[in-house]
């Protein structure tokens, strides 16, 4: 595939590299749950990539549903304040929920859905995140990723969901970019 990268990058993640461990993380996930019916609740935008070749991946019965938080904006660094700006559809009570995400960062947006998505009681919320820039986690989060992709360094990275200003999510490989 041409998809271009008009800038600058360093490749981390090769498009095969992404596709065998989405697989894997798929049948982990399919044994885990083998006698459930799970709600995939993905983190938009940046999850839609990830989460639709994973859910590909699982041979359950299941469905997905989204919420959107407040990030980044047009910055590479990440924001102190968490928003929610669209919440999921369906009810999570009584649920298996496995929330996925595209990348653990700071942590702080994660452990706020975390914690937004535990007051609905749901039966089980598990988190599933491709990538995990453990370096940059900030002190005192405490997050426990049930699946983990890749650990990545802490360099700002785009492609497969990720952005820079809203653009190349549609790379089928993660690169770093520099400002
Ligand atoms: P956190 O709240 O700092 O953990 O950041 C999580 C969110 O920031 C992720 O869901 C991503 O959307 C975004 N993010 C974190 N690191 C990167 C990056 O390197 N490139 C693009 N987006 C990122
Ligand atoms: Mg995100």
């Amino acid at each position: 595939m041409m998809a271009v990268l008009d800038r600058p990058h360093e490749l981390i993640l090769s498009e095969s590299q992404i596709e065998e461990k989405v697989r894997e993380l798929g049948s982990e996930i399919t044994n885990d749950y083998f006698d459930k019916t799970p709600i995939i609740v993905g983190i938009l935008k940046g999850s839609v990539t990830f989460l639709a070749d994973l859910i590909r991946s699982i041979d359950l019965r299941l469905s997905i549903d989204f919420i959107a938080v407040s990030s980044y904006g047009s910055e590479m660094k990440s924001s102190e304040v968490v928003k929610i700006l669209h919440d999921m559809g369906t009810s999570i009570q009584g649920r298996d929920v496995l929330l996925v995400e595209d990348i653990v960062d700071t942590g702080l947006t994660l452990a706020y859905v975390v914690e937004n998505l535990s007051i609905k009681h749901p039966k089980s919320l598990k988190i599933c995140a491709l990538l995990d820039k453990k370096e940059a986690r900030k002190p005192g989060i405490e997050l426990k990723i049930d699946y983990v992709g890749f650990e990545v360094p802490n360099k700002f990275l785009v492609g497969y969901g990720l952005d820079y200003d809203e653009y190349y999510r549609n790379l089928p490989f993660v690169a770093a970019i520099s400002e």
